[in-house]
């Protein structure tokens, strides 16, 4: 469907999906280009992701990056006008203090552009989701593998594998979903846990999952832009190279800068008179 054609998604469209069983795309995109192209290609939500961290600012985890800086790029995203539904990213440090602040963060990100925010954990934000959602503001929470929990993981690490109540078992993961929906959230990105954990959870509350590396059992599924187009050097299991844009990247570069070297650029055609 040509995108003029389709209807802005929008949140209560969710809770009508998973009703449904229609399943739910998201990608990430970071400035105004990508997400119109994504808007196009006829994804359901944009996730200004703070995976930016890494395939933007090339740092090796999510913790470094700033409010400010999310807030930049929801900005961005946002001036693309787009159907896909935009949820900002709430960064590490801009929730974690107290409701009032993540209340304070989430408007600030609202007010840059997005649609609705997203924050990760489970039981121990739960109060924050409720304080966020008594404002209006939707949000997605995120369950299992947690990037901004890089250091407790020991890295990013697959969660649920163990059973038991403590961060990162089994049933804690279960008992984090439950209280994330019960907090009000309207969908949870599920990350990094064993297939059939991610169905458990997706068939035990009736929000959405939007899984990643979480098998193909949930709601709908979520990927790193930059990881579909193969941007990236390494590839990681749970995600797919749906291009080559590396090598198209570099090819293109290195036309060009041969053309340059060997003066045949710019020709007649691309120069004034
Ligand atoms: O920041 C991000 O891109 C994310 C996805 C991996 C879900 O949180």
């Amino acid at each position: 469907m040509p995108v003029s054609d389709r209807k802005k998604v929008t949140v209560p469209d969710l809770a009508k999906w998973r009703e449904s069983g229609r399943r739910i795309s998201m990608i990430t995109a970071y400035d105004v280009t990508f997400a119109r192209l994504v808007d196009e290609a006829g994804v359901d939500m944009i996730l200004v992701g703070d995976s930016l961290a890494m395939v933007v600012k090339g740092e090796r985890n999510t913790i470094p990056v700033s409010l400010d800086e999310m807030a930049y790029h929801v900005r961005c995203v946002a001036r693309a006008h787009t159907k896909a539904l935009v949820v900002g990213d709430l960064p590490f440090g801009s929730y974690q203090s107290s409701p009032e602040q993540a209340v304070d963060s989430a408007v600030l990100l609202m007010k840059s552009g997005a649609e609705s925010v997203k924050l990760e954990g489970g039981t121990h934000v739960a109060a924050t989701i409720e304080a966020i959602t008594r404002v209006d503001i939707p949000v997605i929470g995120h369950i299992g593998l947690t990037p901004q929990s890089y250091h407790r993981m020991g890295g990013h690490r697959i969660q649920g594998r163990r059973s038991g109540f403590e961060a990162g078992g089994r049933e804690r993961l279960l008992e984090d979903a439950h209280a994330v929906e019960q907090a009000g959230a309207a969908a949870i990105v599920v990350e990094g846990v064993p297939l059939d954990l991610a169905a458990e959870i997706t068939d035990k509350i009736s929000i959405p999952t939007i899984g990643i590396g979480a098998g193909p059992h949930c709601s709908g599924q979520v990927l790193v832009l930059h990881d579909v187009l193969g941007l990236c050097d390494s590839q990681y299991k749970f995600a797919k190279q749906y291009a080559q844009l590396r090598e198209a990247v570099i090819g293109a570069t290195r036309s060009f800068v041969d053309e340059v070297d060997r003066g045949v650029w710019p020709d007649v055609d691309h120069s004034f008179q």
